[in-house]
């Protein structure tokens, strides 16, 4: 190509793309901002979902997806509600910032409710009930939550595990070590950099149940902790709320609820009239 040929064909192809530009315009009669493509009945409003994904069995990464309970039962009631949902695994912190801040439209990650976090999150009405759990090794003397003190005590930061934790040792015990996230906490104490974890029950058995060589066991103590319900997060005054609550209720109604739950739970029964009654509590 000589020098001048390409000059020429350069402006030609840059005018070109020019009319290309002023022809995609849409014929000037369109209004600004509006879509170009006519709408597919199939286009659903994407909602940016955050979690902290080693939370098993709830959300956990399984080939390079966040998967788990909370997973499937979200996917469903998204779509019951006619949304589509894209999950990240944030971590817990970035997860509740991003709620408050408004990059996240929700947070799901086996979040309890609590009176604290309503002034600042919505909540899906309860979709699950868990209490707290303490887990250790054989030949740790645990009986009761009262045995945490003088424990090396790990926690997840941030969560009810530390609250349930602190309401026995004290806010700010030196003895509470405070991890980023679940496996993080569970880490530390396979590895005795702390004697006990305080965690939610179900997390806590199935965290058992992956590291049988290192007998950790477990107890609650239904006197010190308290019954929790886990929630689907919002941030407050969400309209996407009473739309989830609805779809929810669709699930409970329709088995589909029950078909999840027992996937995950080896087939147990969800008493969903306990989540029905907490819901009005
Ligand atoms: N249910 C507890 C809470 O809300 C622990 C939740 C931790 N979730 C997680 N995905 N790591 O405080």
């Amino acid at each position: 190509m000589n020098y001048s040929f390409k000059k020429s064909f350069m402006a030609i192809m840059a005018g070109s793309a020019l009319l290309l530009a002023a022809c995609g315009g849409g014929g000037g009669d369109a209004k600004q901002g509006e879509s170009k493509e006519a709408p597919k009945s199939e286009d659903k409003k994407v909602l940016n979902v955050g979690t902290e994904a080693t939370f098993i069995p709830f959300e956990f990464m399984e080939k390079g997806k966040v998967t788990g309970f909370d997973v499937d039962l979200l996917n469903a009631v998204a779509e019951e509600a006619g949304y589509e949902v894209k999950i990240e695994n944030t971590g817990w912190d970035a997860m509740l910032a991003g709620l408050q801040g408004g990059q996240i439209d929700i947070g799901m990650a086996g979040i309890t409710i609590t009176k604290d976090r309503l002034k600042t999150y919505d909540f899906s009405d309860p979709y699950f009930e868990s209490i707290g759990m303490i887990a250790f090794k054989e030949g740790t003397d645990i009986k009761s939550a009262e045995d945490l003190k003088g424990k090396k005590i790990g926690v997840q930061n941030g969560t009810t595990g530390q609250f349930n934790a602190e309401a026995v040792v004290g806010e700010n015990s030196p003895d509470i070590s405070k991890y980023e996230s679940a496996a993080l906490m569970f880490q530390a104490l396979l590895s005795d950099n702390v004697d006990v974890v305080v965690t939610d029950k179900a997390v806590a058995e199935e965290y058992q149940k992956k590291y049988p060589d290192s007998n950790i066991q477990t107890i609650t103590d239904n006197k010190a902790f308290a019954i929790e319900h886990y929630g689907i997060a919002f941030k407050k005054g969400s309209e996407l709320k009473p739309e989830f609550d609805k779809a929810l209720d669709a699930l409970f109604e329709n088995g589909k609820y029950a078909e999840i739950y027992k996937k995950w739970f080896d087939g147990a029964e969800p008493d969903i009239e306990a989540l029905r009654k907490a819901a009005k509590e």
